[in-house]
């Protein structure tokens, strides 16, 4: 069957976007550049009512849609109640960005069982929360883009850091399984950034000899978040309508598939 022709434009307007962790860093600067341009945006957060308030204006002061909605994105009912209001606020969603996360640096044999349900449950239950959630409306409008942040660490490994690179390898491979399972209406895809300049690349998350190890890459410097919201901007436009189950890697380099 023949594809309509291709629109070679990179604007939102008419749709709603949804992402996870939006007050900070990466999930900040995707939901700003989605509202210039001209989605609806509802920006999820935990604990950060100020910060989500604040780009709620930002947003509103472009001439554009946004809401803020407190949701811990690891536990089912609050993803549920997320659903619920989000339908209520918006009567739907286009795109989906599940990138809330957390990381920690902490020696294998140091790492407690609840470590891992942590960091599992936030860097990668939520995803299966979100996508369950939110993929049945999506079906029903017959249409929908899902956007997962993986990283760059699930493809390379990193010692300290094993329960973050199993998550985000997981989310990968949730990537790929639904991308199949949801193809052609739902378009479901993941970014493994390098290492980015937000709060979890810095010494309050890491150690130097992290960080360190963060820079040896062959652009040698982090990324801006706005340039991992390129990538995201791009895989919820139609721009890339034929792109499926597929990890896309802004980051200076330090993987080459
Ligand atoms: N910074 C990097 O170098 C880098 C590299 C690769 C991937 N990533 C990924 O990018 C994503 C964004 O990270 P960032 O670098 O912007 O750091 P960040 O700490 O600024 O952003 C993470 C956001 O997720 C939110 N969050 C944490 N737990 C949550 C929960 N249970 N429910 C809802 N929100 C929650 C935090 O409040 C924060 O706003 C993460 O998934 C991270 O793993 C970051």
């Amino acid at each position: 069957m023949a594809a309509a022709a291709l629109s070679l434009s990179l604007s939102l307007a008419g749709r709603t976007a949804l992402v996870t962790g939006a007050a900070t860093g990466i999930g900040r600067a995707i939901a700003l550049v989605f509202a210039q341009a001209g989605a609806a945006v509802v920006l999820n957060h935990l604990g950060r009512s100020e910060q989500a308030g604040a780009l709620v204006q930002e947003i509103h002061s472009l001439g554009g849609q946004a809401w803020a909605l407190e949701a811990d994105v690891s536990q089912s009912a609050d993803v549920s109640r997320l659903a619920a209001q989000v339908q209520q606020a918006c009567g739907g969603l286009d795109v989906l960005v599940n990138n809330a996360g957390i990381l920690q640096e902490k020696p294998f044999l140091q790492t407690t069982e609840a470590d891992w349900d942590q960091m599992l449950g936030v860097d990668l239950k939520s995803v299966f929360l979100t996508s369950r959630a939110f993929l049945p409306a999506m079906l029903a409008r017959q249409g929908g883009v899902i956007i997962n942040i993986a990283s760059d660490l699930a493809l390379l490994g990193r010692a300290q850091f094993a329960p973050y690179c199993a998550a985000k390898a997981g989310v990968i491979g949730l990537t790929r399984s639904l991308a199949r399972e949801f193809a052609p209406q739902i378009r479901i895809n993941a970014i493994a950034p390098g290492p980015v300049a937000t709060a979890m690349v810095s010494l309050e998350a890491m150690s130097q000899s992290a960080i360190d190890k963060e820079l040896d890459i062959p652009q040698h410097r982090l990324a801006e978040p706005q340039e991992i919201a390129a990538t995201a901007l791009f895989l919820a436009s139609d721009l890339s309508r034929f792109y499926c189950g597929q990890v896309l890697g802004p980051n200076g380099g330090s993987v080459m598939p």
